[in-house]
C-alpha cells in the first residue's frame, strides 16, 4: 500500500477497516484488552536477513509506524473465494465460533504463532491467545482446534507421575462409564487441510528490497495538528529529541496510545525511532546483561528464557522474576509491540518489571547530544524526582540488569483479578542477600507496585532490617515496618485497601517462605526448616494444560443418513467467521453523503441541566461545537421531547438527569473523529440534586422502589415457622453484570428518499422493537420502518430494549438531514450507557429440621433497576418464579421489589434473574448445611424435587431427569472420591486450599405470557428447486440459523447446501418477538417446521406424480407458539412450557495468602431433550457457564461514590480469559427419554447454564471455609457474589489480615460503593 496522505493520528484498525475496507479486523475496545483487532506485523531486518513475524493489536499502531512493514490480516491468509487457511477451516470446523466476532483476533494470533512454531506446545497456544477474548465459547472448542496443530493433540500434556491423562481416566481417577470414551467427535479431525508452512505467504519482496538498497532516511509525517519524525540513526533521534523536547517517542505506543485514546492527551509531535540498532542491543558482560531499550517485551522474555538455560541459578535470580511476570504480563500482542524501554519510562504504578528491575540495582544507560550517562533505576527515579531522571533531551539507550551473586535471592509476586492478562492489584519485587554470613541480611529491597501513584520502595524498613537474622521474628518486624512505610489511604484510588495491605505482608510472608526454602536446602542444620504444610505457600496455581471430555447421545439407528437433526453440524457462518467475511453491522460499506453520530452523556447522577429550556444557549452552550470543521448538527432534547429519550422533563419543564451516562445531546458530523472531537466540547452546567442513591440499601432507607411489589406465596409459612427445630436469618449481595458482547452497539440508518421509507441496519435482538420506536419517533406508520439484520457479534439480552432509544435518535437525525447516519459505540460508552444484569440483595429466613429439611423459606429480593424501570419487573418476577431452582419448599413466600437508583437502568441479561435468585437461595441452603452439620450437597438432594411434584405457582413437573442429572453428575464426577481426596489435600496444605461443590439446576423455559411465545417463518422454494428461510430469530451466536436450516432440511428432505438464510428482516417476517428466553430455536424452528409441512402439502399433488423428481421439477407464512401464564394475583399459572434440569460438579484451589483461584475441574450434565445440534448445545452449555463463572467470581463493576462507573473497559472489567477455563471440563447430556410437545423433543439452553457458573462459586466458599475452621473461624461465614480474589483473601482471616490497619467505617470517602 503507498499512501501519500497520512495522517499521524490515524491507527492501523480504522484504516484497515474504513480505508482499506478490510473489515475482517474488528474492533472492540480500542485499547489493547480484547484483541478483536489483532493482526501479524513483519519486518526484515537487512542485518541479520531475519524476518520477525509478530501478533499485534492494531488498534494502538499509528500507520506511520508502518512504514516498509507487511500487515498481515485474516483476509490475507484465506478466503472462501480462493481458499480457506488451515487455521481457519479448523476453528470453524471445532465449532470454536460462536458470534464469530472475535474469531479473526483469534485466527490471526494462532496463524501467528504457527509462523514462528509449526508444531507449538499447548503452553505456547494458550500463551499465544492469552490476549484474546471470547464471550461467547468458554473457549475449549477454541482450545481444541489448536490443539489439532499441537504434536500431542489428545492429551492435557500434565503426564503426572509419567502417565498420560489418556491412559489414567480422568483426573487420575476411574472413569464412570467406558462409554464417555467412545461418544463420537463432534470434528472430524481427518477431514482437517494440513499445514503446510511452505505455502505461508511470503514477505513481500519489494520490501525486501526497500529494506535492503533504499538509503536510510528520516521519514517525517504530518497533518494540521500533527507532525510524525521518525529517525533512523541514533544522531538523528537526539537530534529530534533535543530540538522537541516534550515529544515523546513512541515505540510500541501501548502506553502514549491509550492516553491519547482515552485520557485526552495530545502530542503535537511525535518522535518514533525506526530501526535503530543501537536501541535493540543485548550485550553480556562480566556482570550482567545490557538490553536494548527498543526491544519488545516478547524478545526481552525470549532472550531471558534463553540466559536462564544457560546460566548457573545463583546468576540468574532477577531474570527468573523478570520471567515470571512476562509470562502473565498483558497479551502476546502487547507484549510484542510494548518495548522495555517504553515500559520502564512510562513509570505505570502498576508496573509488573519496575519493582523486580528495581530491586535487582538496574542502571539505565541515556544518552542526548551532551553526551551519556548512566543513572540508577531506583525509587527517585520511578516517582520522577527531577533529580533523578531523564532530562527532556535524554533518551533511554538500554538497561543494565545485574546478574545475582551467591547467597543473592530475588522473587517476583503479583495478584490481579484476573490471572493472565490483568494489571496487577498488586505487585512486588524483593531481593534479600546473605553473602557468607550465615543467614544474616546484609542487603535487602523491597518494592510494591498498585499500592500508589509511583512504584514504591520500602527503603527504610530494608535498611532497619539489615543485620538481621532470616528467622520468624525478622519476618514479624518485616511485616510492621513495612505496613508502616507503605501506607495507603482508605479512598486511595482502585480501592481494595485492606486487600492491597493484606497483599503487602502477604507477599513478604511467602518472600520469606522461599528463601527459608532454599536456605534450609543449602544447609540444613543452620536453618530452620519448614513445616511440611506451609510449603503449599510456595506452588503456582495455575496450569496451562487443559483437557476436555464431551458426551452426547448417538444418532438411532432408524435415522435417515442425511437427516441432519442431532448431528454436530458447524456454525453456518462458522468458515466465514473464521475468514472475516462475515458482515456485521459496522462492516456495511459507507452510504453517500453518510454522518456519523456520538452521544455526550451526563456526568452527574442526580442533576438538574441548570435553566429552563435545555435547548437554551445559556445551559448547553453549543456554538463551540457546531462551529467545529464537519459538524452538522446537535440533536437535543428539544427535539426529541416527543420520545423523552434524552431527558426527563418535571412538570417546570426542567431538564433533569438521573444517572451518569444518560444522553444528554448527539453531535452529527462528517466523520467519526469530528462528532467525537466536537461531542468533547459540548459543556454542560449541572446543579446536583438530592437525593442521590446509588446502592440497594440507600434505595431500601429512602422507600424507593419501582411499583409493584411482587409476591409469590405457597403452603403456610408462619405456621410452618412454628414447628421447625431451627431457624436462620442471613442475606447475601450479588453484583451486577456487563454484557460485554464483543461488538457494541451499532447501527446505519439509511432514509430511502422515497416515501419516507427508512431502512435500519442493526445489531439487535429486536428488530420489531427498533421499528416501533423508530416509527413512533418518526411519527409514521412502521410500514415505512424496515429494519435488518443480518447477524449480532454477541447480545446477551444487552441488545434486546437498549438499541432502541440510540436507534430512535439516529434515525431521527437521518430523517432530519435525509442523510444516512451511522452510530457505533465506543467500549467505553457502551459500558456506561447500557446497564447490564441486576445487582441483587438477597434476604433470607429458612426454618428447617435438625436432618435438613427446609420446611418454611421467607425470602426477599431487591435489584438495583437503576433509573428506569426498562425490563426490571419482569427481571423481579423471573427471579421469583425461579428460585425454587431444583427444591421443593412446602412452604415459601418470596417478595421481590425493582429498586429505584441513581444508575443506568440495569436490563435484561442471560438468564433473566434466575442467577441472582438462584444465588441466593443455593446460599440458603449451604448455611441450613453448616447449622446442621451436613455437607450442603446432602441438603440439597433431601430438598430436591421428586419425581411428579409441584411448583409454588402450582405448575406440574416432572423431576425424574433432574435427579437423574443429579446422580450422573456425582458419578461422572466421581464426586466421593474426589471429596476424600480434597480433604485430605487439605489436611496437608495450610496456604492452599480445595473445595468441591456441586449444585443441581431446574431452569424453567418459556416467556412467562401467551404473546411472547409466538414465531412466524417465511419459507420460499424457487423454481430451481433452491429454499430460502426467513424466520424471526437473531443469529447473535447461538445458531439458532443453523438450526432452522437443519430443520428445513429434515422436514423437506433435502441436503444442507440447499437451503439458504439472509438474515432477519422487519419486512419478511413481520412483528416477531424478542430473541431471548432460550426459546429461539424452539419457537421459530416449530414455525419454520410447520411453514414446510405446509409447503410440502400443497405441493403433495406435484410430488405425488413424480414421485422420483428433484425439487427442481416440483416446484407461507407460518406461525406456531407456546401457551403460558401466569396470574400473579393468584401467585398461580403456567408461565413455563417445559423445565431444562441439569447439574454441575466443581473443583477448585485457592491461595489463602493472595485469594488467587483456580477452577480445577468442572463437571456438567444436562438434560437437553434430544439435541438438533449437540455442538452447538454443547457450546451455550459451556459459553453460558464460563459467563455464569465470570459473574460469581471475577466480574466486578464499579462506581464511585458518585455514581460514576470506574470500570469501563477490558483494562478494568475482567471476563473469564482463556487462563479461566477449568483445566478439566467434562460435559455430558443425559440421553433422551421422553418425547415432548417442543421442536424435536428438544430443549433451549441459551440461559441455563449461566447459573452453573455458581457451582465455582460454592466450591471456592467451601475452601474458605475449611481454611477458616483451620484457623478456629467456626461460625456462619456469609460471602458475597462476585467472589473475587479481594473477597477470597480477606474472609481467609489469618495473622496478617489482623496486622493490618483497618479504616473506620466513615473516616474515609471510598473509591467505590458496593451497589
Ligand atoms: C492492554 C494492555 C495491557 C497491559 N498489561 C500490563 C500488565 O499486565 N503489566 C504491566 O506491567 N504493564 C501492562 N501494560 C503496560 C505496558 O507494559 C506498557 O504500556 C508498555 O510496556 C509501554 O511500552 P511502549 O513501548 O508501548 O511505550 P510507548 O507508549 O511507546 O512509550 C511510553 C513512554 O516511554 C517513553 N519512551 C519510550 N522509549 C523511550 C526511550 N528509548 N527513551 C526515552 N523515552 C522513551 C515515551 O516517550 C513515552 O512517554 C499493559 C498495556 C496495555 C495497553
Ligand atoms: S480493539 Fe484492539 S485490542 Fe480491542
Ligand atoms: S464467538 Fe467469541 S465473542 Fe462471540
Amino acid at each position: 500500500v503507498i499512501e501519500k496522505n497520512v495522517d499521524p493520528e490515524t491507527m492501523l484498525l480504522p484504516y484497515l477497516r474504513k480505508k482499506l475496507r478490510l473489515t475482517g479486523t474488528k474492533y472492540g475496545c480500542g485499547g489493547g484488552g480484547c484483541g478483536a483487532c489483532t493482526v501479524m506485523i513483519s519486518r526484515y531486518n537487512p542485518i541479520t536477513n531475519r524476518i520477525r513475524h509478530h501478533p499485534a493489536n492494531a488498534c494502538l499502531i499509528p500507520i506511520c509506524s508502518l512504514y516498509g512493514t507487511a500487515v498481515t490480516t485474516v483476509e490475507g491468509i484465506g478466503s472462501t473465494h480462493t481458499r480457506i487457511h488451515p487455521v481457519q477451516e479448523r476453528i470453524a470446523k471445532c465449532h470454536g465460533t460462536q458470534c464469530g466476532f472475535c474469531t479473526p483476533g483469534m485466527v490471526m494470533s494462532i496463524y501467528t504463532l504457527l509462523r514462528n512454531h509449526p508444531e507449538p506446545t499447548l503452553d505456547q497456544l494458550t500463551d499465544a491467545l492469552g490476549g484474546n477474548l471470547c464471550r461467547c465459547t468458554g473457549y475449549r472448542p477454541i482450545i481444541d482446534a489448536c490443539k489439532t496443530f499441537c504434536e500431542t493433540s489428545g492429551c492435557c500434556q500434565s503426564k503426572e507421575n509419567g502417565v498420560c491423562c489418556l491412559d489414567q481416566g480422568i483426573n487420575g481417577l476411574p472413569e464412570f462409564e467406558e462409554e464417555s470414551k467412545t461418544s463420537p467427535k463432534l470434528f472430524a479431525e481427518e477431514e482437517f487441510l494440513p499445514l503446510d508452512p511452505t505455502q505461508e505467504l511470503i514477505f513481500p519482496p519489494e520490501l525486501m528490497i526497500m529494506a535492503e538498497k533504499q538509503p536510510q532516511r528520516t521519514r517525517v509525517f504530518g497533518s494540521e495538528r500533527m507532525m510524525w519524525f521518525s529517525p533512523v540513526t541514533l544522531k538523528e533521534l537526539l537530534e529530534f529529541k533535543f530540538k522537541y523536547t516534550q515529544a515523546p517517542v513512541i515505540m510500541g505506543n501501548t502506553s502514549v496510545g491509550p492516553q491519547v485514546k482515552f485520557k485526552g492527551v495530545f502530542h503535537p509531535v511525535i518522535i518514533s525511532p525506526d530501526r535503530i540498532e543501537e536501541l535493540s542491543v543485548v550485550n553480556h558482560t562480566h556482570n550482567g546483561l545490557t538490553l536494548g531499550a527498543g526491544l519488545s517485551l516478547a524478545q526481552v522474555k525470549d532472550i531471558l528464557a534463553d540466559v536462564v538455560q544457560k546460566l548457573p541459578e545463583e546468576k540468574t535470580q532477577t531474570y527468573h522474576a523478570l520471567l515470571k511476570h512476562l509470562g502473565t504480563l498483558a497479551g502476546s500482542q502487547i507484549r510484542n509491540m510494548a518495548s522495555l524501554g517504553g515500559h520502564i519510562i512510562s513509570r505505570h504504578p502498576d508496573s509488573d518489571l519496575n519493582p523486580i528491575l528495581a530491586v535487582g540495582n538496574c542502571t539505565l544507560n541515556l544518552l542526548s547530544k551532551e553526551g551519556k550517562r548512566q543513572i540508577p533505576l531506583n525509587e527517585q527515579f520511578l516517582s520522577k524526582c527531577p533529580n533523578a531522571d531523564l532530562k527532556p533531551q535524554e533518551i533511554l539507550v538500554s538497561v543494565n540488569i545485574p546478574y545475582s551473586r551467591k547467597l543473592e535471592f530475588v522473587s517476583a509476586f503479583r495478584q490481579a483479578q484476573r490471572q493472565e492478562n490483568a494489571l496487577a492489584i498488586v505487585n512486588s519485587g524483593m531481593r534479600v542477600f546473605f553473602g557468607e554470613g550465615h543467614g544474616i541480611i546484609r542487603e535487602l529491597s523491597i518494592s510494591y507496585g498498585g499500592v500508589g501513584p509511583a512504584t514504591i520502595c520500602a527503603k527504610n524498613s530494608c535498611q532497619k532490617l539489615i543485620g538481621r537474622h532470616w528467622n520468624e521474628e525478622m519476618l514479624d518486624t518485616a511485616c510492621r515496618l513495612v505496613l508502616e512505610e507503605v501506607s495507603l489511604s482508605g479512598s486511595a484510588p482502585g480501592g481494595k485497601v485492606e486487600f492491597k495491605r493484606t497483599l503487602i505482608i502477604s507477599f513478604l510472608f511467602k518472600f520469606y517462605l522461599e528463601v527459608s526454602q532454599i536456605l534450609k536446602k543449602m544447609d540444613p542444620i543452620h536453618y530452620p526448616s519448614l513445616a511440611d504444610k506451609y510449603e503449599s505457600a510456595l506452588e503456582d496455581l495455575h496450569s496451562k494444560h487443559h483437557c476436555s471430555t464431551l458426551k452426547y447421545q448417538h444418532m438411532g439407528p432408524k435415522q435417515h443418513p442425511e437427516d441432519p437433526i442431532g448431528h454436530p453440524i458447524m456454525h453456518l457462518s462458522g468458515v466465514k467467521h473464521a475468514t472475516g467475511e462475515a458482515i456485521y453491522c459496522d462492516d456495511m460499506p459507507p452510504v453517500d453523503q453518510e454522518l456519523f453520530l456520538t452521544f455526550v452523556t451526563s456526568s452527574r447522577a442526580h442533576a438538574k441541566i441548570v435553566a429552563l429550556l435545555c435547548i437554551s444557549p445559556r445551559s448547553i452552550d453549543l456554538s463551540e461545537a457546531l462551529s467545529m470543521p464537519g459538524v452538522v448538527d446537535v440533536i437535543t432534547a428539544e427535539h426529541l421531547s416527543d420520545i423523552n429519550s434524552f431527558c426527563f422533563f418535571t412538570e417546570a419543564e426542567e431538564f433533569l438527569v438521573f444517572c451518569v451516562g444518560q444522553l444528554v445531546c448527539a453531535v452529527l458530523a462528517d466523520s467519526e473523529v469530528q462528532a467525537k472531537r466536537a461531542a468533547k466540547q459540548v459543556k454542560i452546567v449541572y446543579q446536583d440534586l438530592e437525593p442521590l442513591i446509588l446502592t440497594i440499601k440507600e434505595a431500601i432507607q429512602h422507600n424507593s422502589f419501582f411499583e409493584p411489589e411482587r409476591k409469590l406465596e405457597y403452603g403456610n409459612v408462619d405456621e410452618a415457622f412454628k414447628v421447625v427445630d431451627q431457624i436462620l436469618e442471613g442475606e447475601i449481595h450479588m453484583g451486577g453484570q456487563e454484557h460485554f458482547y464483543m461488538e457494541t452497539q451499532s447501527m446505519l440508518v439509511v432514509p430511502k428518499g422515497e416515501d419516507q421509507e427508512m431502512d435500519v441496519y442493526v445489531s439487535t435482538q429486536f428488530p420489531k422493537y427498533i421499528q416501533d420506536i423508530v416509527a413512533s419517533t418518526l411519527k409514521l406508520p412502521a410500514n415505512k420502518i424496515m429494519c435488518h439484520v443480518k447477524r449480532v457479534g454477541g447480545a446477551f439480552g444487552g441488545k434486546a430494549f437498549k438499541t432502541g432509544v440510540i436507534a430512535a435518535v439516529t434515525a431521527f437525525a437521518a430523517n432530519k438531514h435525509g442523510r444516512a447516519v451511522r452510530c457505533v459505540l465506543e467500549r467505553g460508552e457502551d459500558m456506561l450507557i447500557t446497564g447490564g444484569r441486576h445487582p441483587y440483595l438477597g434476604k433470607y429466613k429458612a426454618g428447617f429440621m435438625n436432618d435438613g429439611r427446609i420446611l418454611a423459606l421467607d425470602m426477599e429480593h431487591y435489584s438495583n433497576a437503576g433509573n428506569s424501570l426498562d425490563e426490571s419487573l419482569l427481571v423481579i418476577e423471573m427471579g421469583l418464579l425461579k428460585m425454587d431452582n431444583a427444591y421443593k419448599f412446602p412452604n415459601l413466600r418470596c417478595r421481590g421489589w425493582a429498586c429505584r437508583t441513581n444508575l443506568p437502568s440495569n436490563t435484561a441479561f442471560r438468564g433473566f434473574g434466575f442467577p441472582q435468585a438462584g444465588l441466593i437461595t443455593e446460599s440458603c441452603i449451604m448455611e441450613v448445611a453448616a447449622k446442621c452439620g451436613l455437607s450442603p450437597e446432602k441438603v440439597r438432594m433431601i430438598n430436591m424435587y421428586k419425581e411428579i411434584d409441584q411448583t409454588p405457582y402450582k405448575q406440574e413437573i416432572n423431576a425424574k431427569n433432574l435427579i437423574q442429572c443429579w446422580r450422573e453428575c456425582m458419578a461422572v464426577s466421581s464426586y466421593s472420591l474426589r471429596k476424600a481426596a480434597v480433604e485430605k489435600f487439605n489436611a496437608e496444605n495450610y496456604w492452599k486450599k480445595k473445595g468441591l461443590a456441586m449444585v443441581p439446576l431446574k431452569y424453567p423455559v418459556g416467556l412467562g405470557s401467551r404473546a411472547a411465545g409466538q414465531a412466524a417463518a417465511l419459507v420460499h422454494i424457487y423454481l430451481d428447486g433452491s429454499v430460502l428461510v426467513t424466520h424471526g430469530g437473531i443469529e447473535m451466536g447461538q445458531g439458532v440459523h443453523t438450526k432452522m436450516i437443519q430443520v428445513v432440511s429434515r422436514e423437506l428432505g433435502m441436503p444442507i447446501s440447499n437451503v439458504h438464510l439472509r438474515g432477519t428482516s422487519t419486512e419478511t417476517v413481520p412483528n416477531a418477538n424478542v430473541s431471548g428466553g432460550s426459546v429461539v430455536a424452539d419457537l421459530n424452528g416449530l414455525a419454520v417446521k410447520d411453514a414446510c409441512q405446509t409447503l410440502l402439502k400443497r405441493l403433495e399433488p406435484i410430488i405425488s406424480k413424480n414421485p422420483k423428481g428433484t425439487w427442481k421439477d416440483w416446484n407461507s407464512v407460518s406461525s406456531r407458539g407456546y401457551e403460558s401464564d401466569i396470574n400473579w394475583e393468584k401467585g398461580e399459572g403456567h408461565p413455563f412450557e417445559y423445565f431444562v434440569y441439569g447439574a454441575a460438579c466443581s473443583e477448585v484451589e485457592i491461595d489463602c495468602l493472595t485469594g488467587d483461584h483456580k477452577n480445577i475441574r468442572t463437571d456438567i450434565v444436562m438434560d437437553v431433550g434430544c439435541s438438533i445440534n449437540p455442538a452447538i448445545d454443547i457450546g451455550q452449555i459451556e459459553g453460558a457457564f464460563i459467563q455464569g463463572m465470570g459473574l460469581y467470581t471475577i466480574e466486578e463493576l464499579n462506581y464511585s461514590p458518585q455514581g460514576v462507573l470506574h470500570t469501563r473497559g477490558p483494562d478494568q472489567y475482567k471476563i473469564p480469559a482463556i487462563c479461566d477455563t477449568p483445566t478439566e471440563f467434562h460435559i455430558s447430556l443425559l440421553p433422551p427419554s421422553e418425547n415432548s410437545n417442543t421442536l424435536y423433543s428438544s430443549k433451549g439452553l441459551g440461559e441455563s447454564g449461566v447459573f452453573l457458573g455458581c457451582s465455582v462459586f460454592f466450591a471456592i466458599h467451601d475452601a474458605v471455609s475449611t481454611a477458616r475452621r483451620e484457623r478456629g473461624l467456626h461460625g456462619p461465614l456469609s460471602l458475597n457474589s462476585p467472589l473475587t480474589p479481594e473477597k477470597i483473601r480477606m474472609a481467609c482471616e489469618d495473622k496478617f489480615t489482623k496486622m493490618i490497619p483497618r479504616d473506620e467505617p466513615g473516616s474515609c470517602v471510598p473509591w467505590n460503593v458496593p451497589i
